[in-house]
Protein backbone atom coordinates (compact mmCIF):
# COMPACT_ATOMS: atom_id res chain seq x y z
CA UNK A 1 0.00 0.00 0.00
CA UNK A 2 2.65 2.58 1.01
CA UNK A 3 4.81 1.63 -2.43
CA UNK A 4 1.74 1.91 -4.22
CA UNK A 5 1.05 5.23 -3.21
CA UNK A 6 4.86 6.24 -3.48
CA UNK A 7 4.20 4.83 -6.92
CA UNK A 8 1.45 7.05 -7.73
CA UNK A 9 3.33 10.51 -5.89
CA UNK A 10 6.36 9.76 -7.84
CA UNK A 11 5.96 7.94 -10.95
CA UNK A 12 7.54 10.03 -14.24
CA UNK A 13 9.01 12.18 -11.63
CA UNK A 14 12.73 13.73 -12.26
CA UNK A 15 14.56 13.83 -8.89
CA UNK A 16 18.06 15.18 -8.98
CA UNK A 17 19.53 13.01 -5.96
CA UNK A 18 22.51 15.06 -4.39
CA UNK A 19 25.40 12.85 -1.48
CA UNK A 20 27.35 14.39 0.25
CA UNK A 21 30.21 13.05 2.44
CA UNK A 22 29.41 11.11 5.22
CA UNK A 23 29.22 7.26 6.28
CA UNK A 24 25.43 7.58 5.49
CA UNK A 25 26.48 7.93 1.78
CA UNK A 26 26.19 4.77 1.14
CA UNK A 27 22.42 3.97 1.73
CA UNK A 28 22.01 6.62 -1.21
CA UNK A 29 22.54 3.63 -3.41
CA UNK A 30 19.19 1.55 -2.20
CA UNK A 31 17.66 5.20 -2.04
CA UNK A 32 18.37 5.56 -6.58
CA UNK A 33 16.99 1.89 -6.21
CA UNK A 34 13.53 2.49 -4.26
CA UNK A 35 13.16 5.92 -6.31
CA UNK A 36 13.60 4.36 -9.61
CA UNK A 37 10.85 1.31 -8.24
CA UNK A 38 8.76 4.34 -7.55
CA UNK A 39 8.86 5.09 -11.15
CA UNK A 40 11.32 8.38 -11.06
CA UNK A 41 13.90 9.12 -13.20
CA UNK A 42 17.42 9.68 -10.95
CA UNK A 43 19.85 11.59 -11.50
CA UNK A 44 23.22 11.86 -8.83
CA UNK A 45 25.35 14.73 -8.35
CA UNK A 46 28.14 13.81 -5.57
CA UNK A 47 30.02 16.01 -3.59
CA UNK A 48 33.59 15.64 -3.86
CA UNK A 49 33.53 14.16 -0.23
CA UNK A 50 30.37 11.96 -1.26
CA UNK A 51 33.03 10.19 -4.03
CA UNK A 52 35.52 9.05 -0.72
CA UNK A 53 32.60 6.88 0.26
CA UNK A 54 30.93 5.35 -2.68
CA UNK A 55 32.33 5.40 -6.04
CA UNK A 56 30.19 7.26 -8.62
CA UNK A 57 30.44 4.61 -10.76
CA UNK A 58 28.60 2.41 -8.47
CA UNK A 59 25.71 5.64 -8.64
CA UNK A 60 26.00 5.20 -12.28
CA UNK A 61 25.24 1.29 -12.65
CA UNK A 62 22.20 2.18 -10.14
CA UNK A 63 20.55 4.63 -11.60
CA UNK A 64 21.62 4.25 -15.05
CA UNK A 65 22.39 7.35 -16.02
CA UNK A 66 26.07 9.31 -15.75
CA UNK A 67 27.08 10.73 -12.32
CA UNK A 68 28.18 14.47 -12.15
CA UNK A 69 30.51 15.64 -9.20
CA UNK A 70 32.65 18.76 -9.99
CA UNK A 71 31.51 21.72 -11.59
CA UNK A 72 34.54 21.57 -14.02
CA UNK A 73 34.17 18.25 -15.94
CA UNK A 74 34.13 19.43 -19.72
CA UNK A 75 32.66 16.18 -21.13
CA UNK A 76 29.97 15.99 -19.01
CA UNK A 77 28.64 19.97 -19.27
CA UNK A 78 29.27 19.46 -22.72
CA UNK A 79 26.56 16.02 -22.66
CA UNK A 80 24.15 18.33 -20.33
CA UNK A 81 25.66 21.56 -18.98
CA UNK A 82 24.48 22.18 -15.57
CA UNK A 83 22.14 24.47 -15.85
CA UNK A 84 20.38 22.25 -17.83
CA UNK A 85 20.33 19.65 -15.05
CA UNK A 86 19.24 22.16 -12.92
CA UNK A 87 16.51 22.82 -15.30
CA UNK A 88 16.16 19.24 -15.93
CA UNK A 89 15.31 18.98 -12.11
CA UNK A 90 11.47 18.46 -10.48
CA UNK A 91 12.67 17.97 -7.13
CA UNK A 92 15.95 18.04 -5.76
CA UNK A 93 16.97 15.55 -2.85
CA UNK A 94 19.36 15.64 -0.52
CA UNK A 95 20.70 12.56 1.41
CA UNK A 96 22.32 12.58 3.22
CA UNK A 97 22.85 16.03 3.83
CA UNK A 98 26.30 16.70 6.31
CA UNK A 99 26.05 19.59 8.88
CA UNK A 100 28.31 21.47 6.04
CA UNK A 101 25.99 21.12 3.04
CA UNK A 102 23.48 22.47 5.34
CA UNK A 103 25.21 25.40 6.44
CA UNK A 104 26.69 25.97 2.68
CA UNK A 105 23.28 26.02 1.64
CA UNK A 106 21.21 28.34 4.22
CA UNK A 107 24.17 30.98 3.29
CA UNK A 108 23.71 30.50 -0.66
CA UNK A 109 27.36 28.93 -1.24
CA UNK A 110 27.86 27.90 -5.52
CA UNK A 111 31.57 27.01 -4.43
CA UNK A 112 30.52 23.05 -5.97
CA UNK A 113 27.85 21.21 -8.66
CA UNK A 114 25.35 20.55 -5.80
CA UNK A 115 25.71 24.13 -4.30
CA UNK A 116 25.18 25.22 -7.41
CA UNK A 117 22.44 23.23 -8.64
CA UNK A 118 20.76 24.17 -5.19
CA UNK A 119 20.84 27.66 -6.59
CA UNK A 120 20.46 27.56 -10.10
CA UNK A 121 16.98 25.52 -9.88
CA UNK A 122 13.87 26.34 -8.88
CA UNK A 123 12.83 22.67 -7.97
CA UNK A 124 11.88 22.35 -4.25
CA UNK A 125 14.16 21.29 -2.36
CA UNK A 126 13.94 17.98 0.22
CA UNK A 127 17.17 17.82 2.53
CA UNK A 128 17.46 13.96 4.63
CA UNK A 129 19.93 15.09 6.94
CA UNK A 130 22.60 12.70 8.47
CA UNK A 131 25.02 13.77 11.39
CA UNK A 132 26.33 13.21 14.69
CA UNK A 133 23.65 14.49 17.54
CA UNK A 134 25.64 17.42 19.03
CA UNK A 135 26.31 18.61 15.56
CA UNK A 136 22.35 18.28 14.58
CA UNK A 137 21.53 19.65 18.15
CA UNK A 138 23.85 22.70 17.44
CA UNK A 139 22.39 26.30 17.56
CA UNK A 140 24.23 26.79 14.23
CA UNK A 141 22.65 23.94 12.21
CA UNK A 142 19.70 24.50 13.74
CA UNK A 143 19.54 28.56 12.35
CA UNK A 144 20.75 27.29 9.06
CA UNK A 145 17.73 24.98 9.30
CA UNK A 146 15.35 27.16 10.34
CA UNK A 147 16.90 29.53 7.40
CA UNK A 148 16.11 26.52 4.70
CA UNK A 149 13.25 25.56 5.88
CA UNK A 150 11.69 29.47 5.75
CA UNK A 151 12.99 29.32 2.16
CA UNK A 152 10.11 26.67 1.76
CA UNK A 153 13.14 23.31 1.98
CA UNK A 154 11.24 20.30 3.69
CA UNK A 155 13.51 18.40 5.75
CA UNK A 156 13.06 14.47 5.86
CA UNK A 157 14.15 13.51 9.27
CA UNK A 158 16.83 13.41 10.66
CA UNK A 159 15.68 10.16 12.40
CA UNK A 160 16.38 8.81 15.52
CA UNK A 161 18.90 5.58 16.73
CA UNK A 162 22.24 4.55 16.93
CA UNK A 163 24.92 5.99 15.15
CA UNK A 164 28.09 5.43 13.42
CA UNK A 165 29.89 6.42 16.39
CA UNK A 166 27.84 3.61 18.88
CA UNK A 167 26.53 6.90 19.76
CA UNK A 168 22.80 7.04 20.32
CA UNK A 169 20.20 9.79 19.74
CA UNK A 170 18.76 12.73 16.48
CA UNK A 171 20.79 12.90 13.52
CA UNK A 172 20.87 9.43 11.67
CA UNK A 173 19.91 9.41 7.91
CA UNK A 174 15.97 7.93 7.59
CA UNK A 175 16.13 4.98 6.14
CA UNK A 176 15.64 4.68 1.98
CA UNK A 177 11.94 3.55 2.44
CA UNK A 178 11.40 6.60 4.73
CA UNK A 179 12.28 9.32 2.26
CA UNK A 180 11.11 7.77 -0.59
CA UNK A 181 7.19 7.72 1.45
CA UNK A 182 8.26 11.08 2.64
CA UNK A 183 8.90 12.32 -0.83
CA UNK A 184 5.77 10.66 -2.08
CA UNK A 185 3.79 12.72 0.73
CA UNK A 186 5.44 16.28 -0.33
CA UNK A 187 4.25 15.41 -3.60
CA UNK A 188 1.04 13.76 -3.35
CA UNK A 189 -2.33 15.31 -3.41
CA UNK A 190 -3.17 17.46 -0.47
CA UNK A 191 -6.42 16.89 1.26
CA UNK A 192 -6.78 19.45 3.66
CA UNK A 193 -6.13 22.95 1.75
CA UNK A 194 -8.05 25.55 3.49
CA UNK A 195 -8.59 23.87 6.64
CA UNK A 196 -7.90 24.82 9.94
CA UNK A 197 -6.62 22.03 12.17
CA UNK A 198 -6.47 22.34 15.66
CA UNK A 199 -4.04 19.61 17.50
CA UNK A 200 -3.51 19.01 21.21
CA UNK A 201 0.34 16.81 22.30
CA UNK A 202 1.88 15.88 24.75
CA UNK A 203 1.69 15.54 28.57
CA UNK A 204 0.27 18.48 31.06
CA UNK A 205 1.47 19.32 34.12
CA UNK A 206 -0.24 19.30 37.30
CA UNK A 207 1.80 21.59 40.45
CA UNK A 208 1.92 20.30 43.65
CA UNK A 209 4.23 22.79 44.98
CA UNK A 210 6.86 25.33 43.44
CA UNK A 211 9.20 22.39 42.08
CA UNK A 212 7.05 19.29 41.64
CA UNK A 213 4.32 18.27 39.72
CA UNK A 214 2.07 15.09 38.68
CA UNK A 215 2.73 14.39 34.77
CA UNK A 216 2.63 11.54 32.41
CA UNK A 217 5.29 9.68 30.51
CA UNK A 218 3.74 11.50 26.77
CA UNK A 219 7.16 12.88 24.89
CA UNK A 220 4.10 15.19 22.29
CA UNK A 221 6.03 12.87 19.59
CA UNK A 222 2.39 11.61 18.50
CA UNK A 223 0.75 14.56 18.69
CA UNK A 224 3.68 16.62 16.63
CA UNK A 225 3.52 13.86 13.60
CA UNK A 226 -0.31 14.93 13.49
CA UNK A 227 0.60 18.67 13.19
CA UNK A 228 3.08 18.12 10.60
CA UNK A 229 0.85 15.44 8.59
CA UNK A 230 -2.10 17.88 8.85
CA UNK A 231 0.21 20.56 7.29
CA UNK A 232 1.78 18.84 4.76
CA UNK A 233 -1.74 17.83 3.13
CA UNK A 234 -1.88 21.20 3.22
CA UNK A 235 -3.66 22.56 6.24
CA UNK A 236 -3.44 25.60 8.51
CA UNK A 237 -2.35 24.01 11.65
CA UNK A 238 -2.78 25.24 15.46
CA UNK A 239 -0.67 22.75 17.52
CA UNK A 240 -1.56 23.39 21.87
CA UNK A 241 1.68 21.63 23.43
CA UNK A 242 1.71 20.40 27.29
CA UNK A 243 5.63 20.57 28.44
CA UNK A 244 7.61 18.42 25.59
CA UNK A 245 11.15 19.14 24.26
CA UNK A 246 10.30 18.59 20.76
CA UNK A 247 11.08 20.70 17.87
CA UNK A 248 7.47 22.56 16.67
CA UNK A 249 7.12 21.07 12.52
CA UNK A 250 7.67 23.83 9.90
CA UNK A 251 4.33 26.14 9.23
CA UNK A 252 2.40 24.83 12.82
CA UNK A 253 1.67 27.68 14.67
CA UNK A 254 2.68 26.44 18.76
CA UNK A 255 1.29 27.53 21.96
CA UNK A 256 3.03 26.19 24.36
CA UNK A 257 0.59 25.42 28.08
CA UNK A 258 1.30 23.37 31.19
CA UNK A 259 -1.91 22.48 32.93
CA UNK A 260 -4.94 20.77 31.93
CA UNK A 261 -6.72 23.57 32.51
CA UNK A 262 -4.67 25.65 30.34
CA UNK A 263 -4.89 23.61 27.57
CA UNK A 264 -8.54 23.75 28.14
CA UNK A 265 -8.70 27.09 28.08
CA UNK A 266 -6.24 27.51 24.72
CA UNK A 267 -8.01 24.33 23.20
CA UNK A 268 -11.25 26.29 23.57
CA UNK A 269 -10.17 29.71 22.44
CA UNK A 270 -9.75 28.09 19.09
CA UNK A 271 -11.61 24.96 18.64
CA UNK A 272 -15.13 27.22 17.24
CA UNK A 273 -12.99 28.70 14.08
CA UNK A 274 -10.97 25.41 13.37
CA UNK A 275 -12.72 22.32 11.05
CA UNK A 276 -11.01 19.26 12.66
CA UNK A 277 -9.81 18.78 16.31
CA UNK A 278 -7.17 16.38 17.12
CA UNK A 279 -7.02 15.93 20.83
CA UNK A 280 -3.67 13.60 21.08
CA UNK A 281 -2.66 15.07 24.33
CA UNK A 282 -2.20 13.01 27.69
CA UNK A 283 -4.12 15.16 29.78
CA UNK A 284 -4.20 14.73 33.27
CA UNK A 285 -7.40 13.61 34.66
CA UNK A 286 -6.42 14.72 38.02
CA UNK A 287 -4.99 17.61 39.82
CA UNK A 288 -3.85 18.54 43.47
CA UNK A 289 -6.72 19.80 45.63
CA UNK A 290 -4.41 22.64 46.34
CA UNK A 291 -1.21 23.82 45.06
CA UNK A 292 1.33 24.11 47.64
CA UNK A 293 2.84 27.59 48.10
CA UNK A 294 5.91 26.57 49.14
CA UNK A 295 8.21 23.49 49.07
CA UNK A 296 6.32 20.29 50.98
CA UNK A 297 8.46 19.51 53.72
CA UNK A 298 8.65 15.89 54.98
CA UNK A 299 7.03 14.94 58.35
CA UNK A 300 8.57 11.59 58.46
CA UNK A 301 5.69 10.05 56.99
CA UNK A 302 3.15 9.72 54.34
CA UNK A 303 2.49 12.86 52.59
CA UNK A 304 -1.49 12.26 51.62
CA UNK A 305 -2.63 14.63 48.41
CA UNK A 306 -6.15 15.15 47.55
CA UNK A 307 -7.02 15.19 44.06
CA UNK A 308 -10.15 16.85 41.79
CA UNK A 309 -10.65 15.58 38.73
CA UNK A 310 -9.47 17.65 34.72
CA UNK A 311 -12.36 19.51 33.02
CA UNK A 312 -12.65 16.50 29.90
CA UNK A 313 -11.45 19.13 26.94
CA UNK A 314 -12.43 16.76 23.87
CA UNK A 315 -15.62 16.10 25.32
CA UNK A 316 -16.35 20.17 25.78
CA UNK A 317 -15.09 21.11 22.11
CA UNK A 318 -17.57 18.06 21.17
CA UNK A 319 -20.51 19.42 22.88
CA UNK A 320 -19.95 23.37 21.67
CA UNK A 321 -22.69 24.30 19.51
CA UNK A 322 -20.20 25.09 16.72
CA UNK A 323 -18.39 22.35 16.80
CA UNK A 324 -15.36 21.17 14.69
CA UNK A 325 -14.70 17.03 13.33
CA UNK A 326 -13.76 15.53 16.37
CA UNK A 327 -10.69 13.09 16.66
CA UNK A 328 -10.29 11.79 20.38
CA UNK A 329 -7.11 9.10 20.96
CA UNK A 330 -7.61 6.19 23.48
CA UNK A 331 -5.19 5.27 25.45
CA UNK A 332 -5.07 1.71 27.14
CA UNK A 333 -3.73 -1.16 28.15
CA UNK A 334 -6.08 -3.61 27.76
CA UNK A 335 -9.58 -4.58 25.96
CA UNK A 336 -8.56 -1.83 23.87
CA UNK A 337 -11.58 -1.89 21.10
CA UNK A 338 -14.28 -1.91 24.14
CA UNK A 339 -12.87 1.24 26.18
CA UNK A 340 -11.76 3.01 23.07
CA UNK A 341 -15.88 2.43 21.76
CA UNK A 342 -17.04 3.33 24.88
CA UNK A 343 -15.46 6.87 24.83
CA UNK A 344 -16.18 7.02 21.26
CA UNK A 345 -19.76 7.22 23.05
CA UNK A 346 -19.68 9.30 26.23
CA UNK A 347 -17.45 11.85 24.90
CA UNK A 348 -19.69 12.30 21.40
CA UNK A 349 -16.44 11.86 19.33
CA UNK A 350 -16.56 11.06 15.64
CA UNK A 351 -13.83 9.37 15.49
CA UNK A 352 -11.24 7.77 18.04
CA UNK A 353 -7.80 6.29 17.40
CA UNK A 354 -7.10 3.65 20.04
CA UNK A 355 -3.20 2.82 20.92
CA UNK A 356 -1.81 0.47 22.98
CA UNK A 357 0.17 2.03 25.84
CA UNK A 358 2.70 0.53 28.68
CA UNK A 359 6.61 -1.45 28.35
CA UNK A 360 7.33 1.17 25.67
CA UNK A 361 4.50 1.21 24.13
CA UNK A 362 2.66 4.30 22.89
CA UNK A 363 4.18 6.50 24.99
CA UNK A 364 7.21 8.57 24.53
CA UNK A 365 8.01 5.29 22.09
CA UNK A 366 9.40 6.31 18.35
CA UNK A 367 6.57 3.69 16.46
CA UNK A 368 3.07 3.40 17.59
CA UNK A 369 0.10 1.63 15.88
CA UNK A 370 -3.32 2.42 16.21
CA UNK A 371 -6.86 1.15 16.22
CA UNK A 372 -8.93 3.56 14.22
CA UNK A 373 -12.59 3.61 15.32
CA UNK A 374 -16.32 5.25 13.75
CA UNK A 375 -19.37 4.83 14.54
CA UNK A 376 -19.57 2.25 11.19
CA UNK A 377 -16.44 0.38 11.52
CA UNK A 378 -13.07 -0.26 12.93
CA UNK A 379 -9.52 -0.32 10.93
CA UNK A 380 -6.24 -0.95 11.89
CA UNK A 381 -3.48 1.23 10.91
CA UNK A 382 -0.09 -0.81 11.33
CA UNK A 383 2.94 -0.03 13.39
CA UNK A 384 4.99 2.51 11.68
CA UNK A 385 7.00 5.37 12.88
CA UNK A 386 5.05 8.32 14.27
CA UNK A 387 5.44 10.17 11.17
CA UNK A 388 4.37 7.75 8.81
CA UNK A 389 1.46 6.93 11.22
CA UNK A 390 0.29 10.38 11.31
CA UNK A 391 -0.09 10.63 7.79
CA UNK A 392 -2.07 7.32 7.26
CA UNK A 393 -4.58 8.80 9.89
CA UNK A 394 -4.31 12.12 8.54
CA UNK A 395 -5.24 10.70 5.55
CA UNK A 396 -8.11 8.48 6.97
CA UNK A 397 -9.21 12.13 9.00
CA UNK A 398 -9.74 14.09 6.00
CA UNK A 399 -11.74 10.72 3.76
CA UNK A 400 -14.19 10.84 6.94
CA UNK A 401 -14.24 14.63 7.23
CA UNK A 402 -15.39 15.23 4.01
CA UNK A 403 -18.13 12.65 4.44
CA UNK A 404 -19.23 14.35 7.65
CA UNK A 405 -18.50 17.95 6.14
CA UNK A 406 -20.77 17.38 3.55
CA UNK A 407 -23.25 15.60 5.19
CA UNK A 408 -23.92 17.22 8.55
CA UNK A 409 -26.19 20.12 9.50
CA UNK A 410 -25.12 20.68 13.35
CA UNK A 411 -21.64 22.37 12.69
CA UNK A 412 -22.80 26.04 11.70
CA UNK A 413 -21.03 28.32 9.25
CA UNK A 414 -18.69 30.27 11.65
CA UNK A 415 -18.67 33.21 9.44
CA UNK A 416 -15.10 33.13 7.74
CA UNK A 417 -14.33 31.78 4.11
CA UNK A 418 -15.03 28.13 4.01
CA UNK A 419 -12.52 26.34 0.87
CA UNK A 420 -14.80 24.05 -1.01
CA UNK A 421 -11.64 21.86 -1.17
CA UNK A 422 -12.56 18.44 -0.80
CA UNK A 423 -10.62 15.03 0.28
CA UNK A 424 -9.88 12.86 -2.48
CA UNK A 425 -12.32 9.38 -1.39
CA UNK A 426 -9.89 6.68 -1.29
CA UNK A 427 -9.74 3.65 1.59
CA UNK A 428 -13.24 3.16 3.33
CA UNK A 429 -12.92 2.16 6.52
CA UNK A 430 -14.05 -1.17 6.95
CA UNK A 431 -17.48 -3.14 8.92
CA UNK A 432 -16.31 -4.50 12.30
O1 LIG B 1 3.18 11.73 23.29
P1 LIG B 1 3.72 10.38 22.89
O2 LIG B 1 4.88 9.94 23.75
O3 LIG B 1 4.04 10.31 21.42
O4 LIG B 1 2.59 9.28 23.15
C1 LIG B 1 1.43 9.31 22.40
C2 LIG B 1 0.17 9.05 23.24
C3 LIG B 1 0.18 7.61 23.72
C4 LIG B 1 0.11 10.02 24.42
C5 LIG B 1 -1.05 9.34 22.28
O5 LIG B 1 -0.98 8.48 21.18
C6 LIG B 1 -2.36 9.15 23.02
O6 LIG B 1 -2.89 8.06 23.17
N1 LIG B 1 -2.93 10.30 23.52
C7 LIG B 1 -4.11 10.29 24.38
C8 LIG B 1 -3.71 9.93 25.77
C9 LIG B 1 -4.86 9.96 26.75
O7 LIG B 1 -4.91 10.81 27.57
O8 LIG B 1 -5.75 9.03 26.55
P2 LIG B 1 -7.12 8.84 27.43
O9 LIG B 1 -7.65 7.55 26.97
O10 LIG B 1 -6.81 9.02 28.88
O11 LIG B 1 -8.03 10.04 26.95
C10 LIG B 1 -8.95 9.92 25.87
C11 LIG B 1 -9.02 11.21 25.10
O12 LIG B 1 -9.56 12.23 25.93
C12 LIG B 1 -7.70 11.72 24.58
O13 LIG B 1 -7.92 12.24 23.28
C13 LIG B 1 -7.35 12.86 25.55
O14 LIG B 1 -6.62 13.90 24.89
C14 LIG B 1 -8.73 13.36 25.94
N2 LIG B 1 -8.82 13.96 27.29
C15 LIG B 1 -8.57 13.20 28.40
C16 LIG B 1 -8.72 13.76 29.64
C17 LIG B 1 -9.10 15.10 29.75
N3 LIG B 1 -9.22 15.69 30.92
N4 LIG B 1 -9.32 15.83 28.64
C18 LIG B 1 -9.21 15.28 27.42
O15 LIG B 1 -9.40 15.95 26.41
Amino acid sequence: MAQLEARNGLAGLRVLLGVSGGIAAYKACELVRRLREAGAEVRVVLTENAARFVTPLTFQALSGQPVRSGLWDEAAEAAMGHLELAHWAQHIVIAPASADLVARLAHGFADDLLTTLCLASTAPLAIAPAMNLRMWAHAATQANVATLRGRGAAFLGPGEGRMAEAESGLGRLLEPHQIVAELAALRGPKALTGKRVLVSAGPTYEDIDPVRFIGNRSSGRMGFAVAQAAMEQGASVELVAGPVHLQTPAGVARVDVRSARDMREAVLARAQHSDIYIGAAAVGDFRPHEVAAHKLKKTGGALTLSLNENPDILAAVAALKQRPYVVGFAAETQNIEGYARAKLERKKLDLIAANKVGEGEGFDACQNEILLISRDGAERLARADKLALARQLVERIAEKYADWESSNGNRKDTGRARSKARAPRRTRMRGK
